[in-house]
């Protein structure tokens, strides 16, 4: 990985943002085509995939384990399917980088393969937690190691895998993805019981691929032994990558403003919701849907944002926002609360410490609780240095605080943009952010 390549992102302060943007493919469900067209009989043909170094990291593991794969262009793919049992070995350790949704999906993917394989990732992903993978998995009877409940990690060979009927103890839809992918190789029916509803992703493109997926509330279904048919995927834009683009439209956005062809699954739009709970004005212009994944262009215009308690049940579906919606507090009159997101503890980075101790770098009162942060808005930035701690996210969060600050931003360490965002500097660019990377 490159992420030792530590670079900086120097912005200067702006106050528009205007014209069309768009942002690369959904990272979720760049990862899931790849998986699953693996696992198919036949060929999956997949346009706008995410070229990002994560989802590429689970482009070398299929290779690695005897996939052909096709790359036509930096979005256009095809996958020559395996079929059920056709992985095979891999040389070696799989390295996927700093990508949590490949280790974790890759965990139930492997699980009964007959295939021996050790999964592994950068510093970061090192200390994220993978037991709640592990521990439904252990019940269906895989065999998986763990070193401390983190990676490096093993999936051992096991001939049977048995279905589960498994309440999940946190909304996450990577434990549900992993126990519903593993679910194909079990005898009997699966169900997956979620305290909250998560991204569906999973399930609508298992559907796509020929599989039958009952979902009746918060349980979904799945019996083992179906098999997959090779399908054709086109990928939405990442609303976690437009997420920048939809709060800097927010603070700063000319009449017009659009982010184009944007996934708007329910199970990922938590942030619209919360964008227009603080005033927002933003409008929803539907496009053709890609397969089963609704899909618009969204207008935004620079609105009076003001403080909210944010409902928490629309935490699990905002999962990834947080960081940027936080510029939004900030930015916005009175105070924002967030309760009921102690999960932003383990992502890529501690989002609520890095976010918090960045706010504060640049002048923003904020109070961190266990479980989440209140943020005093309303006041103008300092601007300053900030440490994105590696994070992705919370690099790209700290640029758009350029919109509402008055003086420039320096975020150091800022390489991981790459793993979910790659040519996000040319696109904050064509926004109206005066940023470069350094
Ligand atoms: C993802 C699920 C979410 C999200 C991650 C991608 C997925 O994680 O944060 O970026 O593709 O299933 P959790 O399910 O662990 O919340």
């Amino acid at each position: 990985m490159s992420a030792a390549v530590r670079r900086d992102y120097r912005v200067l302060p702006a106050s528009r943002v205007s014209g069309r943007v768009r942002v690369p493919g959904d990272k979720s469900i760049s990862h899931r085509s790849l998986m699953l067209g693996s696992i198919a009989s036949g060929r999956t043909e997949v346009s706008g995939f995410l070229a990002s170094a994560d989802c590429l990291a689970t482009l070398d593991a299929m290779r690695a384990m005897g996939v052909a794969i096709t790359r036509h262009d930096e979005t256009r793919l095809t996958v020559e399917g395996a079929g059920t049992r056709g992985l095979r070995q891999p040389a070696g350790v799989i390295d996927l980088g700093n990508s949590g949704t490949a280790i974790r999906l890759f965990m139930g993917l492997l699980a009964g393969r007959r295939i021996n394989v050790t999964l592994t990732g950068d510093e970061s992903l090192q200390r994220r937690p993978m037991e709640r993978v592990a521990k439904p998995l252990r019940l269906m009877g895989a065999d998986l190691v763990t070193t401390n409940g983190c990676p490096p990690l093993t999936v051992r060979r096991v001939e049977v895998l048995r279905a589960i009927d498994y309440a999940m103890p946190m909304a996450s839809a990577q434990v549900k993805s992993a126990i519903l992918l593993a679910a194909l190789q079990a005898e009997g029916e699966t169900c997956v019981l979620e305290p909250a509803p998560t991204r569906d992703h999973t399930e609508r493109m298992l559907r796509g691929f020929g599989v039958e997926v009952l979902t009746e509330g918060p349980r979904v279904r799945l019996a083992g032994g179906q098999r997959l048919q090779g399908m054709n995927i086109e990928v939405p834009g990442d609303i976690s990558s437009a997420a920048f683009f939809l709060v800097a439209g927010c603070l700063a956005g000319a009449d017009g403003f659009v982010v184009e062809n944007v996934g708007v699954n329910p199970t990922r739009t938590g942030i619209l919701d919360i964008l227009k709970l603080m005033g927002a004005d933003l409008r929803l212009h539907p496009r053709a849907s890609a397969g089963d994944e609704p899909v618009a262009d969204i207008e935004l215009r620079q609105s009076a944002l003001r403080g909210i308690a944010i409902p928490e049940e629309l935490v699990p579906l905002a999962i990834d926002e947080f960081p940027v919606l936080f510029i939004a507090a900030a930015a916005a009159q009175g105070t924002t609360v967030l309760t009921g997101a102690e999960e932003l503890r383990v992502k890529e980075s501690d989002r609520l410490a890095v976010m918090s101790e960045g706010l504060t770098a640049m002048g923003v009162v904020n109070e961190l609780t266990p479980d989440g942060i209140r943020i005093e808005g309303g006041r103008r930035l300092t601007g300053g240095r900030i440490t994105s701690h590696g994070d992705h996210r919370i690099a790209m969060a700290f640029t758009v605080a350029s919109l509402i600050s008055d003086g420039p931003i320096q975020v150091q360490d800022v390489a991981n943009v790459d793993t979910s965002f790659p040519g996000f500097v040319e696109v904050a660019r064509q926004a109206g952010l005066a940023i470069e990377a350094v």
